[in-house]
């Protein structure tokens, strides 16, 4: 087997691995990241649209996995967008250099300021919303859609209606900030550039237009001359030596997913960023495998962000449908959130199916008021989430369409969902390695001395908004503070 040694290694190059990479690159430390997807931009192989599945839609299946498209008829393949599926939930990720920024529909939404102070009581808040948020933002080049351009654009048809009809059923409405640039996007409606956006590119990759971590955090890093990414290396357990090294045995892997070389890497200090999902899975399968010690807290205070998607079918299209063209960006949302009684925020999702399907799309974020927990039996990930969990959600769902239908017409999308509710998908797998819970206030984990956590693990379960300008901001705190303490000296 293939040795290889390093001072430090971080396993993700999603959020929370880009940013540590860049700041720790920065420091002048020398850093390798083992990422289990590919290098697409390396590959030179294009991302393939949602109309047109292709190589990068899924993570080694033979039919696609997106909610609602499901074509049969791939080649296995080490795609862009994976699905775990649990009894009652199952959680999309991404995979690839760059993790979940790859397919996600880069919202980039920093959180109320009040609920942050809620679910994180001991952070800062001030000191937050000065200078880790404004510093995610910028990195993430973080823009808005002009509103002219939104009013002309027919792609954005669904947002009008979306938010007429909102407005209509007395709820507010916002504008929802992005990483895809929107003044490509304004060039690519007019022909002046490749479309992507409009060409039904986002959750098999988008080609062109969005400020991926490639693009930003990644890239930096890779400029300051300290960062190696070893794509398609996938980490299967960790064992923490006597001398509070860590060992990890990897298998480089090819694109139909094959072992081809089985390596193993050596580590002074290790950075887990392998996204909630994969954080848990690597931490509970070395315990019970390796005897990795762990805290108790480790797989507690799980959450799905309170994700619950809903949809709009109309029997009788009042405003004449959410249009055939639509753009994959979202720009809009539904902020109901100071209502004590039935508090969320909905995204106004598109639907580009490439004709008017008159149909609306929702996904909400809620409060998460029962939590879940982790677990790892007979070689299996476990997740103890059930319908209890999200029967608040529905509750909320449920007031939200009625409300919707009753001041616009129209029926609950049947045609989605069974019953009309998406309560199992979800695309914010938070906590289970909760900050200050399972690691110290900066991320280290308990009962280890070199062992770091930094992903969406770290957030309780809910943040009220999309959650990746809140990983970017919570990392750059915690690697800023551990470089500070000379935890990677
Ligand atoms: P992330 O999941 O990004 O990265 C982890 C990486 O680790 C992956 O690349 C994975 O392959 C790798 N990995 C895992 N296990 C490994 C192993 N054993 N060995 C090697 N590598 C391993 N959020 C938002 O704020 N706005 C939005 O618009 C959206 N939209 C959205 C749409 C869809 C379809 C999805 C699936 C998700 C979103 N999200 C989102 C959520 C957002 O993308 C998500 O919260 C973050 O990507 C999580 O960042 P992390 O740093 O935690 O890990």
């Amino acid at each position: 087997k293939e040795e290889i040694e390093a001072p430090i290694i971080i396993i993700g190059s999603g959020y929370g691995g880009a940013v540590a990479a860049l700041r720790l690159c920065e420091a002048g430390k020398k850093v390798i990241m083992l990422e289990m997807g590919m290098n697409w931009g390396k590959s030179g192989i294009p991302y393939s649209s949602m109309l047109k599945p292709d190589k990068s839609a899924a993570w080694l299946k033979n039919k696609t996995i997106a909610p609602f498209f499901n074509i049969f008829g791939l080649k296995p393949f080490t795609g862009v967008l994976d699905r775990l599926d649990f009894e009652h939930i199952n959680i999309w990720i991404g995979r690839g250099v760059g993790g979940g920024s790859l397919v996600n529909g880069g919202m980039a939404v920093t959180p109320k300021k009040n609920y942050f102070e809620e679910v994180f009581p001991r952070l800062d808040s001030e000191k937050f919303y000065n200078t880790y948020f404004p510093r995610a933002t910028t990195e993430l080049k973080v823009n808005i859609i002009r509103e002219d351009f939104l009013n002309d654009c027919p792609y954005y048809k669904f947002t009008r209606v979306g938010e007429a009809e909102a407005h209509k059923a007395g709820f507010k409405t916002i504008r929802v900030p992005n990483v895809y640039d929107f003044n490509y996007m304004e060039k690519e409606y007019k022909n002046e550039v490749p479309r992507s956006a409009f060409r039904t590119e986002v959750i098999y990759g988008n080609n062109h237009g969005k400020n991926s971590l490639d693009k930003t955090y990644l890239q930096k890093a890779l400029d300051t001359g300290n960062l190696k990414i070893f794509d398609l290396h996938s980490v299967n357990d960790i064992a923490l030596n006597d001398d509070k090294s860590y060992t990890l045995h990897v298998n480089q892997i090819d694109t139909s997913g094959k072992t081809i070389v089985e390596k193993v890497f050596h580590c002074k200090k290790l950075i887990l960023a392998a996204g909630t999902m994969g954080t848990l899975q690597l931490l509970l399968k070395s315990n019970a495998e390796n005897n990795l010690p762990l805290h108790e807290n480790v797989g507690k205070n799980w959450g799905n962000n309170g994700n619950f998607m809903t949809g709009r079918n109309w029997v009788k299209p009042l405003s004449g449908g959410t249009g055939a063209q639509q753009s994959t960006i979202p720009v809009g949302g539904v902020d109901n959130w100071d209502d004590p009684k039935y508090p969320f925020f909905a995204e106004i999702a598109p639907l580009p199916m490439g004709m008017d399907v008159a149909t609306a799309l929702y996904l909400q974020i809620n409060k998460v008021d029962k939590k879940g927990s982790v677990s790892y039996k007979n070689g299996k990930l476990l997740l103890d989430w059930n319908e209890s969990h999200t029967q608040k959600m529905k509750e909320h769902a449920d007031y939200f369409i009625k409300k919707m239908n009753k001041a616009n017409g129209g029926t609950r999308a049947h045609l989605l969902f069974k019953n009309g509710f998406g309560a199992n998908i979800c695309y914010h797998p938070l906590g289970g390695c909760v900050l200050g819970e399972a690691t110290n206030e900066f991320g280290k984990l308990k009962n280890h001395d070199h062992l770091f956590v930094l992903d969406g693990s770290l957030i309780p379960g809910t943040i009220g908004v999309n959650p990746f300008v809140t990983i970017v901001a919570i990392t750059e705190y915690c690697i800023e503070n551990l470089i500070n303490q000379n935890e990677f000296s």
